[in-house]
């Protein structure tokens, strides 16, 4: 449980976010199949890329954890991978369990992983049936629907496959089960979501193009170790960046963090609603462009995000919503039935939360309608153990009258730790 309060003035400061997340499991994960040593700097620091590190551990990869979020990786490619003696463990983590199963689709042995309740009833079929078109041997409970995935590697091909849900784990689970497969893996998006993977499998020297929707991995070539240099999580940032432009005198400074086009749809967005959001020390970090952020608060317009816009900012809506009830007019959201199948039912999580605080939001099949602005009154909250819940619920508590109490707040850990003491630091 923790207690939050509005700052006496507007926020204030410069502060660092953990490292980027999506980015820290891929180059585990691409390290993992790569021959030679893969160094990571800024490793994510929560929970959900700790799972990741630890289910390579029992695939039988070396791993050095050090001080400061460096992580070494020793491979000698998929083949040195081991048969692990006991349950892959992936934790709240749908990227662990995803993309982990992508690469055992290939590798010659039996394996098991789970997660938690949350991921658990997470849908799987979606990596399920393209895996199988690859020639997987995969299942699951429920039709091969959810978690537990029993998965025994098999000799695969490579397929041409379209999307029928913009969903980055499901493109990186085929394009890492490509690297591995006979032939051309071609995989064309529905709409363009992080293209971490890509990027990444590029930097270690597979071979992989991408042109239009379309991206081609050619399967059973070698790739070598590297250095990644993690920027800091922008979807991490994003609540900071929200606290700030919903609070008049703010001025905060968010320092190297990942501006990749692929991630920015919340900086955009806010943009567009009249955020001063500056990009500055622009630079690059080998693969991903990087620069820190400066936000000073302003006047707020509502604004409509239609469906496209959705994988840009996928994991930034349950706070895009709490910044939505302090701007001026409707803002509508639409096409993002895939919140219903996060870490929680996201739409309905972030409705009804905000509206016992005040807000006036509806819940629509696949998006949401807010109308502002209402003041925010603080009261018990729930985080549904979704940590994205809790950070959103930390912004709403911040800007509204009164105290806001947040019960089950430790899920923050997954993505965040030191979240807490950061939000009040940037309250002095
Ligand atoms: C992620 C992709 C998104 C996002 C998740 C991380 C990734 O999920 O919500 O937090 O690292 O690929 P989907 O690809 O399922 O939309």
């Amino acid at each position: 449980m923790e207690t939050v309060t509005k700052p006496n003035k507007g926020i204030s400061g410069c502060l660092r976010v953990p490292g980027d997340k999506s980015i820290s499991h891929r180059a585990a994960i691409v390290g993992a199949i790569a021959t030679g040593t893969t160094e990571i700097i800024g490793y994510a620091s929560g929970l959900d890329c700790s799972h990741t590190l630890t289910c390579l551990e029992k695939l039988g990869v070396t791993i050095e954890r050090s001080a400061e979020n460096r992580v070494l990786i020793q491979s000698a490619g998929p083949e040195s991978l081991e048969e692990p003696d006991t349950i892959l463990d992936a934790g709240n983590s749908g990227t662990t369990m995803r993309l982990l199963a992508g690469v055992l689709a290939s590798i010659p042995f039996c394996s098991v992983i789970t997660g938690d309740s949350s991921l658990r009833n997470r849908p799987m079929d979606r990596i399920v049936e393209p895996l199988r078109q690859m020639g997987a041997c995969i299942c699951g409970r429920k039709d091969s629907c959810y978690a537990p995935l029993m998965i025994k590697g098999e000799n695969i091909h490579g397929i041409c496959y379209q999307q029928k849900i913009a969903s980055a784990q499901v493109k990186s689970a085929i394009l890492l089960a490509g690297m591995n497969a006979t032939g051309y893996t071609i995989l064309e998006e529905l709409y363009r979501s992080r293209d971490h993977t890509e990027r990444l499998l590029k930097w270690f020297g597979a071979q992989i193009s991408t042109e239009g929707m379309r991206t081609t991995v050619t399967g059973k070539t070698r790739i070598s170790g590297r250095r990644v240099t993690v920027p800091g999580d922008i979807s991490s940032a994003a609540y900071f960046l929200a606290l700030a432009a919903a609070t008049p005198e703010s001025d905060l400074t968010i320092l190297d963090v990942s501006i990749n086009p692929t991630r920015t749809g919340f900086v955009e967005i806010l943009q567009d609603m009249g955020a001063n959001i500056a990009l500055i020390d622009e630079k690059h970090y080998g693969f991903e462009p990087v620069a820190s952020l400066k936000i000073t608060g302003s006047a707020l317009n509502a604004i409509e995000v239609r469906p496209e816009q959705i994988p840009n900012l996928i994991d930034e809506i349950p706070v895009l919503a709490v910044v939505c009830t302090q701007a001026e007019g409707v803002t509508r959201i639409s096409g993002a039935q895939e919140l219903r199948l996060k870490e929680s039912d996201r739409l309905t999580a972030i409705t009804k939360e905000l509206n016992k605080m005040g807000a006036n939001i509806q819940e629509t099949s696949d998006g949401l309608i807010i109308k502002g602005p209402t003041p925010l009154f603080g009261t018990n909250v729930e985080t549904y153990g979704d940590h994205r819940i809790a950070m959103a619920m930390a912004v709403a508590g911040s800007l509204a009258q009164g105290t806001t109490t947040i019960n089950g707040a430790d899920c923050v850990d997954v993505s965040f730790p030191g979240f807490w003491d950061l939000v009040e630091q940037v309250k002095q």
